[in-house]
């Protein structure tokens, strides 16, 4: 069932995708060659603790992490470890936050130092494709028409769509109804309805569509081991524009601050 959000609920979801949001910037600060995603975990926990928060993916049906940590090939899921970050690589933070009831969930892939041209488009295209995506979502229109707006848009950049995994409704619960596919034929699909949040996340391979997932059911590559993006916003579909409830303005700052320190030093 799509839960339509009353005026009090749309409060609750704004005030838990700024803390996400918030959330993400910090990890931003710290996101540098040498650092274990397990630290940024571990700045994303105590950030969200700090600020009244619970981290809603921290023992959601057993994950390890605050952060679902997307390192390269990795598409999702992926456990924060020991690994630390190196220059050339992309890193994917995909968290929700859980405050007073409500969620709020978000993901931005940030560079680590150089990143190479090809996979620097992968990025732009990926994050353009959510805008885009976010552009139709508007009421009367459907859920097939996010789905091919971004579909359209990635494979036009000779890109390709991940299947398995989907955005989706959030609300009380981390995961409601609709399912939103980042493929798929316009027209089709649940009306979009003034009241409706959902979360859009084009999860987006430089090569081929197809993915793996490991022995613990949960970390999920591409098969043929080349960069995947991802990025997500959570949103409110209104009479008219989606209001966008999460931001990467925070994340901006954090990285124009740390580009100033880097020609500084
Ligand atoms: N954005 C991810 C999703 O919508 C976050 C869930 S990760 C999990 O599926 F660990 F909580 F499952
Ligand atoms: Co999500």
């Amino acid at each position: 069932m799509i839960y339509i959000k009353t005026a009090e609920e749309i409060e609750g979801m704004r005030k838990a995708c700024d803390l996400v949001s918030r959330t993400l910037g910090e990890v931003a600060s710290w996101v540098k060659p040498g650092i274990t995603t397990r630290k940024l975990d571990n700045v994303a926990r105590e950030f969200i603790l700090d600020n009244g928060g619970k981290p809603a993916c921290l023992g959601y049906h057993g994950f390890p992490g605050t952060l679902c940590i997307e390192v390269n090939e990795t598409v999702v899921h992926g456990f924060p470890s020991g690994y630390a970050l190196r220059e050339g690589d992309i890193i994917g933070t995909d968290c929700v936050v859980e405050l007073n009831g409500f969620h709020g969930d978000s993901c931005y892939t940030f560079t680590v130092g150089k990143v190479d041209e090809k996979t620097l488009d992968l990025l732009r295209t990926t994050k353009e494709s959510l805008y885009k995506g976010i552009s139709v979502a508007l009421p009367g229109k459907r859920i097939g028409d996010i789905s091919n707006t971004i579909q359209t848009y990635c494979e036009k950049a000779g890109y390709n769509v991940v299947r398995e995994m989907c955005g989706h409704g959030i609300g009380k619960n981390m995961h409601e109804d609709p399912e939103v596919p980042n493929y798929g034929r316009r027209g089709i699909g649940p009306i979009l309805k003034p009241g409706m949040c959902i979360a859009i996340e084009p999860m987006i391979n430089l090569g081929g569509k197809k993915v793996v997932f490991e022995e613990n059911g949960w970390e999920c590559r591409t098969r043929d081991r080349k960069p995947s993006a991802h990025f997500e916003h959570t949103i409110l579909i209104t009479e008219g524009d989606p209001e966008i409830l999460t931001t990467f303005n925070y994340i901006d700052e954090s990285l124009a601050k740390t580009a100033v320190e880097t020609l500084n030093r």
